[in-house]
């Protein structure tokens, strides 16, 4: 009887050592992981970010989406750079991220000008789109945080797992769901939705909000409706607020006169008094020192969602495919 209930214990408590062990892995991430091996490194991805932004600024907002699709999709592992080959299902051509997600072209650029003055395969895919969508924040105006570094690459794409991506028609109770399932807050969600203070989105994306909703503005409405029509013209784009190429309050701003363009974006603000999301858009629409504090705490959340650390995956020689 003892000797079973000291077994029991121990299955549980051993079990219990061990988990703890795996759920703080994470904190093995650092923000000076890179600095003895390749200084140059993040100067490196700077230079190649703020040169595509330069030459186009939607760039900067297609790499910031780049990183938080690779992180709600089985963690920040670079698996949504891998492409079809034999075992690895893409997960570029998923529903979420087919015709939709970009900047795969700029990846490959920044890998090859950091492999090169690294002198060889340093630096891991995940750690480059972490480091790139913060580059692209500063470069359109927002705030800058210090990025954790010492991720490491899939060896696996997870094509069966990008339903755990957020859809643009969920709800308000959905969207906390699914964040809370990242292990990322109320909080979180609000100033990371923040991040459709730039870039754009496709038609098909918002035009059962603009047609079929009731918290939306009706003259916005009627002038999304010009560019998204009933039918047709589902890649036709708009911006996801009005100075899409600066990060900005102006997102929030929006959201309180009910010009939202997503219908997942409307959710965070009904005007329902004592809401939650309510006040924080409130709150982030008037105060930009309060959202950019708020938006790089939740982006180093965000980017420490279950990484491969130490001898987990590899180091990709080419982010487009596994080690061979
Ligand atoms: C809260 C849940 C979210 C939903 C439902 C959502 C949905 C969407 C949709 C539908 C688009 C347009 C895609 C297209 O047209 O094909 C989009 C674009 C974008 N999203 Fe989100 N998103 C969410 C959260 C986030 C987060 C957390 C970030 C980053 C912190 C982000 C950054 C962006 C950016 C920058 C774009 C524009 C990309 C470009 O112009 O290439 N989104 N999002
Ligand atoms: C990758 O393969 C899947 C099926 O295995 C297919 O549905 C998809 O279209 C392919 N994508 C590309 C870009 O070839
Ligand atoms: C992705 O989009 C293309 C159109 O560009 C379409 O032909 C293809 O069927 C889509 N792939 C999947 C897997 O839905
Ligand atoms: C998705 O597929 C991978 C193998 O490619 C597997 O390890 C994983 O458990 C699958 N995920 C789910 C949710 O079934
Ligand atoms: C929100 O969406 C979920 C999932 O689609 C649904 O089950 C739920 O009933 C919806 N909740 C409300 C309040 O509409």
């Amino acid at each position: 009887m003892a000797y079973y209930s000291r077994r029991l214990f121990c299955f549980l408590l051993c079990n219990m050592v061990a988990l703890a062990f795996i759920a703080s892995s994470h904190a093995n991430l650092s923000p000076t992981f890179y600095d003895k091996v390749c200084p140059q490194a993040l100067p490196t991805i700077k230079k190649t970010v703020e040169a595509a932004v330069k030459k186009e600024s939607r760039m900067g907002a297609s790499l910031l989406r780049l990183h938080f699709h690779d992180c709600f999709v089985h963690g920040c592992d670079a698996s949504i750079l891998l492409d079809n080959a034999t075992g690895i299902q893409t997960e570029k051509t998923t529903p979420p991220n087919n015709n939709s997600v970009r900047g795969y072209g700029v990846v490959d650029q920044i890998k090859a000008a950091v492999d090169k003055v690294c002198g060889g395969p340093v630096v891991s895919c995940a750690d480059i789109l972490a480091v790139a969508a913060r580059d692209s924040v500063v470069a359109l105006g927002g705030p800058t945080w210090q990025v954790q570094l010492g991720r490491r690459d899939s060896s696996s794409a997870y094509a069966n797992e990008t339903t755990d991506l957020p859809g643009p028609a969920s709800n308000l109770s959905a969207l906390i769901t699914n964040f809370n399932k990242h292990g990322l807050n109320v909080r979180d969600l609000v100033a990371l939705s923040g991040g459709h203070t730039i870039g754009l989105a496709r038609c098909t994306t918002f035009r059962s909000h603009i047609y079929n909703d009731i918290n939306i503005h009706p003259s916005f409405a009627r002038n999304r409706q010009a560019i998204c029509p009933q039918s047709g013209g589902d890649n036709n784009l708009a911006p996801l607020d009005h100075t899409a190429s600066l990060f900005d309050t102006v997102y929030f701003k929006n959201l309180l006169k009910r010009k939202g363009l997503l219908h997942s974006d409307q959710e965070l603000f009904n005007g329902a008094a004592g809401s939650t999301t309510n006040s924080l858009v409130k709150t982030y629409s008037s105060n930009f020192g309060a959202f950019a504090s708020d938006f790089a705490n939740s982006m180093i959340k965000m980017g420490n969602i279950r990484p491969l650390t130490g001898k987990q995956g590899q180091v990709r020689v080419n982010c487009r495919k596994v080690n061979s």
